[in-house]
């Protein structure tokens, strides 16, 4: 399963993709609220540091507008990847883009209908969000295994990266049901490398090691 780092902050960016754990990036208008620096430069940066594909979130409601921010943000870099609301508007937006060679991503799917609707539509990867369906008591990972099953059924070439990651469980449960990528924030790669029992195992080596005669 591919790592996609679900951040703007090029710090995290950094230091994640020097451990070599970084295969593309995810950014949401949100994620680009909190840094500093202008939207263009950031995702310049992004995509100078990560070999990999990195999706930026197109804002516009109609597809023309839809379609004037993919034709601009491919420009920025090849890896650029769209990202493309799960509307109306935005899925006649994804033929269009994908004849044009512009790789999408189709973002805010919350249901396996719309996940077989963006793929059907020719989206390059889709993103499902499973945190927050957790978040109103629905089990998220649930669509995730409907949809590798809808994908195996027609060997469909798009990506599913599972989004809204909350907890290293989400992580290990996209693996273990098969999907192509997980967008994982910072803290939850971080928490991937925590276990007690390495740490204190660690102490009494070197513990132990400081007795061993040289
Ligand atoms: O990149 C989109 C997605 O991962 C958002 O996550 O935590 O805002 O639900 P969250």
């Amino acid at each position: 399963m591919k790592f996609f780092i679900d951040t703007a902050n090029i710090s995290e960016i950094k230091y994640w993709n020097d451990m070599g754990l970084v295969d593309g990036v995810t950014t949401n208008p949100s994620l680009i609220a909190k840094e500093q620096q202008s939207f263009k430069s950031i995702i310049r940066d992004i995509c100078a540091i990560v070999d990999g594909p990195v999706s930026v979130e197109a804002t516009s409601e109609n597809t023309d507008g839809i379609l004037a921010e993919a034709r601009e943000f491919s420009t920025w870099s090849d890896n650029i990847v769209v990202k493309v609301p799960f509307i109306k508007e935005g899925v006649k937006a994804l033929p269009i883009l994908r004849d044009e060679e512009i790789m999408t991503n189709t973002t805010l799917i919350f249901s396996v209908s719309q996940a077989l609707i963006a793929m059907k539509a020719g989206t390059t990867f889709l993103s499902p969000f499973i945190g927050r369906l957790d978040d109103i008591g629905h089990y998220g990972m649930e669509i995730i295994s409907d949809i590798a099953t809808i994908k195996n059924n027609y060997n469909i070439d798009a990506e599913v990266i599972v989004a809204s990651i909350r907890h290293p469980l989400h992580v290990l449960e996209s693996a273990r049901l098969g999907a192509d990528v997980a967008t994982i924030p910072a803290a939850i790669l971080e928490k991937m490398f925590k276990h007690p029992l390495t740490d204190k195992g660690l102490d009494s080596f070197l513990n132990d090691w400081k007795s061993v005669k040289q």
